[in-house]
This record gives structure tokens, C-alpha cells and sequence, in this order.
């Protein structure tokens, strides 16, 4: 059985807009969650259904922290989104990730701490699996519409979420790095992934390369300023992948062969009533 597949895109600082979709419409969105982070940007892209949700809102308005993860998830949910890829900014801990870089992540270290991170509680109770938090179909997308978009693009890596709004020092930039294994940092996918696991929805990160955090001799401290500089490069690039993902997924799908979109199948454990 085959269903419309709604692209939708969280942008993360240094992508705040979809160019040139079709009957674009900034809608509002209500959820038991309270409301989204902003409108969400509805429209159409090549025949497709799109989405698209400024994470910080526009003007930036909302810290990695007071994200309102659990509305932004169950927002797109609502609209009838499919696949959500997530854009984001993101530090690095490889010296082959170089700033202008786009890092495909598959795995994630959850390190945040004041978020919330389910959709259930007590009275439902539920434990999805989050071995693989990523989609590899989408992953597979995002990184042919990177390279036709000729970007310099890594296919997996573990992205470190830490709580900010601070940045790291360099004796945790270290730890991630040399004991941890951690390819990237930053501070929004998380608990982003694991909600829309929970929402039984396709997800797929891309990171894109502003810093090589604290832990590297050669560059000093994180300095916004430089990331802002390196955002305002990346975001063309950013803009010109997502551009080319509706071609890649089309405008119907299956079911996701990976089971994210049959996530709670097994995982729910409190009795029907
Ligand atoms: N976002 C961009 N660069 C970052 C870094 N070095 N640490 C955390 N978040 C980031």
C-alpha cells in the first residue's frame, strides 16, 4: 500500500526558508504539546508535499533548550509529514570534517538534560527501539542530493547533543573526541530523533560543519562569529540539497523498509483499556 509522502524539514540556524515551493502557506499548528516552534511553511515541491519548520522560530527566538521539541514532532505529525530531515549547525571533532563540511549523522550521545523526551508517561507507557535513530532510505537521499549538489558530504558519524546554550571546554571537547568517539556536537537533534522514532516518523540529520569545537590546537575557541560566517556559506548549500530531495523520494511511498514508520508495533507495554 502506497501513501503520499510530506517532506517536512526542520531548519536549524542558517536555513530558515524552502525557496521556491508551490502554494507556499506559513499554517498554524495546535498540539497537546502547546504550540510549535513557528508556522510551519507548507507548499509543494516537484509533484511533492513539503514542509518546512524553523526550529529556533523566526528571528530566533527559542534557545536549544526551550525548544519545544515534543509540539515541533507532533506538529508535522499532524500535517501528514512522512519524512522529517533535520538541518542543523554543528561542531566538529574530526580534523576530515572541515567547516563548509555536511556530515550525514547516523548515531547520536544523548547528553542533554532539561528537555523533554517522550511523548509517554505514565498512563501509556512505551520503549521504542533506538539502536538505529536514523533512516537510511532518507539518509541515502540526503547524500545523492548532497553530492549532485556538490557538496563535500560525510555518510555517518556520531553527533554528540549537549544541553548549552554554552559551548563545550576543551577537557569535555577531549572526552567526546578522544574517549567518546564522537565525530560532531551540537546542541538540537537530540530529543528530536528519538521523537520522531516515538512518531513513527523517518528521520535523517544533516550536520553542517561550522567549527572545529575547542579540543583543536590550530583554532582557539568557538567564536560565533566565525560560525555565523561558515553558516551564511552553508545555508546555499543546505537550501540547494533539500531543493533536491522531492525528485529523490517522490511523491508516494511504501512502507519504510527500516520499520521507523511501524516503530510502536512492539513497544507499547500498558493494557488497551
Ligand atoms: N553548533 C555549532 N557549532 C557547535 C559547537 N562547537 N558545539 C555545539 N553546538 C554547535
Amino acid at each position: 500500500m502506497t501513501k503520499p509522502t510530506m517532506i517536512a524539514v526542520i531548519g536549524g540556524s542558517g536555513l530558515y526558508e524552502i525557496d521556491g515551493l508551490q502554494d507556499a502557506r506559513w499554517v498554524t499548528v495546535d498540539t497537546p504539546w502547546g504550540a510549535p516552534s513557528d508556522q510551519i511553511l507548507t507548499g509543494e515541491l516537484d509533484g511533492v508535499k513539503m514542509g518546512f519548520l524553523p526550529r529556533h522560530g523566526r528571528g530566533h527566538v527559542h534557545a536549544p533548550s526551550d525548544v519545544p521539541y515534543r509540539a515541533n514532532i507532533d506538529a508535522l505529525k499532524r500535517l501528514g509529514a512522512t519524512d522529517v530531515i533535520s538541518v542543523s549547525a554543528c561542531g566538529s571533532f574530526r580534523e576530515s570534517m572541515a567547516p563548509g563540511d555536511f556530515v550525514i549523522v547516523d548515531q547520536f550521545i544523548d547528553r542533554t538534560f532539561a528537555r523533554h523526551k517522550s511523548f509517554f508517561g505514565s498512563g501509556c507507557v512505551a520503549h521504542v527501539s533506538l539502536a538505529h535513530p536514523t533512516c537510511p532510505r532518507l539518509g541515502d537521499a540526503c547524500e545523492t542530493a548532497a553530492r549532485a549538489a556538490g557538496i563535500t558530504v560525510h555518510r555517518g558519524g556520531t553527533y554528540l547533543a549537549m544541553e548549552g546554550p554554552q559551548f563545550s571546554t576543551v577537557a569535555e571537547s577531549k572526552l567526546y573526541r578522544e574517549q567518546w568517539g564522537a565525530d560532531v556536537i551540537g546542541m538540537t537533534n537530540m530529543p528530536e530523533a528519538k521523537l520522531a522514532r516515538e512518531a513513527e516518523l523517518c528521520y535523517a540529520s544533516i550536520a553542517m560543519v561550522t567549527d572545529f569545537d575547542s579540543w583543536h590546537p590550530d583554532h582557539g575557541a568557538v567564536d560565533i562569529t566565525a560560525i555565523l560566517a561558515t553558516l551564511q556559506g552553508n545555508s546555499s548549500n543546505g537550501a540547494d540539497l533539500v531543493r533536491r530531495l522531492p525528485a529523490l523520494l517522490g511523491g508516494e511511498r511504501t512502507e519504510c523498509p527500516h520499520g521507523c514508520d511501524t516503530a510502536l508495533e512492539y513497544a507499547i507495554m500498558t493494557a488497551p483499556e
